[in-house]
């Protein structure tokens, strides 16, 4: 039995799988994030452990003879964000999370500071880890002088497991405090930040062991001491669950945030474009990916405001998209990151007329982020990794008319994958697996089986062509307005 837990931004989600892999059970818990201010966005770690005690206390009440016989945990989580404590570990403020734009002002002060692109191999972006402490320094420096280490997200939860500060190499990565061709730590990225080696956890491989669960724990959940992995960032988890480990098929994310994944077999920084370039989960092995922060978030965002859920929106839009919608959605409500690199970037709809509908609003939602993965897949066929094909994981995945869209839109064939649920938990749950067994081969990152396959449509991928032309002259245009009415 091994067990995922993975750290969403909306929830927790817990997975125990057996030795086959197959599902034995799932138990999620809630989460919210804080917007205290525009552009801001937040979480509490104890909100973190507290979901993550319930979602393991409901396996262990269901499931407690399988839970008995746990071999290891894997760890993922939403990537970047700061999670900042003190010397006896007490968090010192609420995360800062991987959508939240506020350090954008100090990402050009870093920039100049030391050779971000080079030794990191990124774009110093706000969501990054490394801004956000900059901020930190600027804005609340009693806070900042506190700092004893800083976690990331899912750390913080192996730091509760475990009682150890240890972070693996592709949430690390994601910090731009890595130096990502090595695998270490960089000094310099670090000073830079006016930060040491001694306030960063220790670093392993995603499938090495971390450390053991704490023994106050393991008896109160009735189950060995078992090994926890390092496991992985979330998107390098998913990939780990996909079997997205060699150059090829890469994986289309329609979660929160949007991502498009390629792996790599050797780092190949390219900053143009807001690439990210990290390590993967396992030894040798990186990643290339786009990604754009609001993807499901869209539609959530739209059904908000409107009083309708997400099904209803989507069903207003059908499962038989024929024609582009009448109307342009450009998809930066949390700003953007690929290729945009801007977290002042704003959404907008363009062509609204007295007969607009709501299904419209809706229809043009999924174009825009469709539109927004087609600068993706620009963006990294330009970074030297070509994609043809994609596995479509996350919530939005569920919609066929999505799927469409983002096929016609992107040029990319889609793959669904067989009935099963190969998201981050479940890479997670590989990653412990692998942790457990020393096997790090195909045999444990198998490829799921292709149920179907979505292709692009030509007359529909024609009609999104020109529809292209109009949502990427948009941009400009807009951030020149805004940069006008702020003079
Ligand atoms: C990746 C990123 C997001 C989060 C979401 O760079 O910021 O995909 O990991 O969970």
């Amino acid at each position: 039995m091994y067990l995922g837990i993975d750290l969403g931004t909306s929830g927790i989600k817990a997975m125990l799988v057996d030795e086959t892999f197959a599902t034995v059970g799932v138990a999620h818990a809630a989460l919210t994030v804080s917007r205290p201010h525009p552009g801001w966005s937040e979480q509490a770690p104890a909100d973190w452990i507290a979901g993550a005690e319930a979602a393991i206390g409901a396996l262990r009440r269901d499931y407690p003879q399988d839970m008995a016989r746990l071999q290891a945990i894997g760890l993922s989580g939403h990537m970047h964000g700061a999670t900042l404590l003190d010397a006896s570990d007490q968090v010192l403020r609420p995360c800062i999370l991987w959508n939240d734009g506020r350090s954008g002002p100090q990402c050009a002060e870093l920039t100049v500071r030391a050779d971000f692109h080079g030794i990191a191999g990124n774009l110093v972006m706000a969501g990054f880890t490394a801004p956000k402490l900059l901020w930190v320094a600027q804005n609340e420096p009693a806070i900042f002088a506190r700092v004893a280490k800083v976690l990331l997200p899912k750390d913080y939860l192996r730091l509760w497991l475990t009682g150890e500060h240890v972070a693996e190499m592709s949430d690390a990565a994601g910090t731009l405090w890595l130096d990502v061709g090595r695998r270490d730590w960089s000094d310099a990225l670090l000073a830079a930040t006016g930060l040491t080696r001694a306030q960063m956890p220790r670093l392993v491989e995603g499938s090495e062991v971390s450390g053991h669960l704490r023994a106050d724990l393991a008896e109160r959940w009735g189950i060995p001491r078992v090994p926890v992995a390092g496991g992985g960032g979330d998107n390098a988890a998913t990939a780990c669950g996909m079997g997205v480990m060699t150059p090829g098929t890469g994986f289309l994310s329609l979660g929160t945030s949007g991502v498009l994944f390629a792996a790599t077999a050797s780092y190949a920084p390219n900053t143009g474009d807001a690439v990210h370039t990290f390590c993967h989960a396992v030894p040798d092995t990186w990643h290339q990916m786009g990604v754009i922060l609001s993807a499901t978030d869209s539609l959530t965002w739209l059904a908000e405001i409107t009083g309708k859920t997400v099904p209803e929106l989507a069903a207003m839009v059908g499962d038989d998209v024929t024609a582009p919608a009448p109307v342009t959605f450009l998809p930066y409500l949390s700003g953007e990151r690929t290729p945009l690199n801007d977290p002042d970037a704003t959404g907008a709809f363009l062509g609204l007329r007295r007969a607009t509908g709501l299904a419209d609003l809706a229809q043009a939602a999924m174009e825009g982020v469709a539109m927004a993965f087609t600068d993706c897949v620009h963006a990294l066929r330009k970074a030297g990794t070509p994609i043809e094909a994609a596995y479509a994981v996350g919530g939005g995945a569920r919609s066929r008319a999505w799927l469409r869209i983002m096929a016609s839109a992107t040029g990319l064939t889609l793959l669904e994958p067989e009935d099963g649920d190969f998201g981050a938990a479940f890479g997670a749950a590989k990653l412990a697996a692998a942790c457990a067994t020393g096997d790090i081969s195909a045999r444990i990152f198998a490829q799921p089986a292709v149920r179907s396959e979505v292709v692009p449509n030509p007359e529909l991928a024609a009609a999104y062509a020109e529809k292209y032309e109009i949502y990427h002259a948009a941009y400009p245009h807009l951030r020149d307005l805004a940069s006008a009415r702020a003079k």
